[in-house]
């Protein structure tokens, strides 16, 4: 019988209860964890819940909107502007980010990517929702600007998988706790405490089908990696960073002649895991700088992305600039 496992409530409240720097956060986390919750329950039921498929919009990306898109980010900024602790949410499909208020106790601002990995909801392949949580100064009028911190500035990062079990990573400057939702209680239960990628790397995720769209360098470090691990490439960056983190591996996407800044999103995709990357002991690079130390310009600004082993980063880097 295995000794019971702290839940995240338990988590939450040990780890920041009594601790003033960080009052509220634990209620922007449970809010989080209520909205996987509720995610969680549409992607299990898919087609029977009638959330498969378009809303025949097209969103701020220029990208056609699927339900689930739509309905988690419905969700998640619901449970966000309840928790009372959150001043503002920006989301992937939201073109302008939603100011909740400005009481000192909306301490955080909270930038998403409700559902990660829309090309495989129809197809029951594993997704998930990215989040980066920055606070504001008391008193610091909350306007779009507020959704424009470099991802340095994070006090935490959330992320959830909706595969073959639903997990619930929380990453802040004390380390990545990796919890497992218990469906039969609805409790989040602690399984992989202080995540830090493993020693050695075994794989690498890059979308190979644009190769013949990079220039030379890309091309080199890309065969370098293909010399060195095994590809694994789901098509959801969330399930592939949760993989590589677990496993060891590297994952790269990189810019390309058709997407100058690639394809992934600066804010609620690249900043979030990137935090949760050097939390593990890895690091996140543009290829060009740290992902980190990017002064954003825009909400929904795309770069291009590398997560992994600080190393295997390194290596790639080099190669890219050589
Ligand atoms: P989203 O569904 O939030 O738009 O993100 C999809 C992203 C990311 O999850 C994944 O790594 C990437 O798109 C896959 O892109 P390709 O289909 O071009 O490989
Ligand atoms: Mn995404
Ligand atoms: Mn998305």
């Amino acid at each position: 019988m295995t000794a019971s496992r702290q839940t995240l409530t338990q988590y939450v409240d040990s780890a920041w209860g009594d601790d003033p720097t960080h009052e509220g956060l634990g209620a922007v986390v449970t809010a989080i964890a209520e909205g996987t919750r509720l995610v969680q329950e549409k992607v299990q039921a898919a087609a029977i819940a009638d959330v498969l498929g378009t809303t025949g919009d097209v969103n701020v990306q220029g990208e056609v909107v699927q339900i689930l898109d739509e309905q988690s980010s419905d969700i998640f900024v619901d449970v966000l502007s309840g928790s009372g602790a959150v001043a503002a949410v920006g989301s992937e499909e939201i073109a302008e980010g939603v100011i909740v208020g400005d009481e000192d106790s909306q301490r955080y601002v909270v930038l998403m990517d409700p559902l990660d990995g829309s090309s495989n909801i129809d197809v029951a392949v594993s997704i998930g929702s990215i989040f980066g949580i920055w606070k504001r100064e008391p008193g610091e009028a909350v306007t779009a600007d507020s959704m424009l911190t470099p991802g340095s500035k994070q006090v935490a990062a959330v992320y959830a998988v909706y595969g073959s079990s639903t997990v619930f990573v929380v990453a802040t400057a004390a380390g990545v706790q990796g919890f497992t939702l218990d469906a039969s209680s609805g409790a989040f239960e602690l399984t992989h405490p202080d995540i830090t990628f493993p020693a050695k790397c075994q794989y690498y995720s890059v979308p190979d089908g644009y190769y013949k769209n990079w220039d030379e360098p890309t091309r080199s470090a890309a065969t370098m990696l293909r010399d060195g691990y095994s590809l694994r490439y789901v098509g959801s960056l969330v399930a592939d960073f949760h993989r590589n983190l677990l496993k060891g591996g590297i994952f790269w996407y990189p810019a390309d002649d058709k997407s100058p800044n690639g394809k992934l999103r600066l804010m609620y995709e690249a900043n979030p895991l990137g935090f949760v990357a050097e939390q593990a002991g890895g690091a996140a690079s543009s290829g060009r700088q740290r992902i980190l130390d990017i002064q954003p310009e825009a909400l929904h600004q795309r770069v291009p992305l590398m997560l992994g082993p600080a190393d295997v980063v390194e290596k790639t880097v080099s190669i890219l600039n050589s």
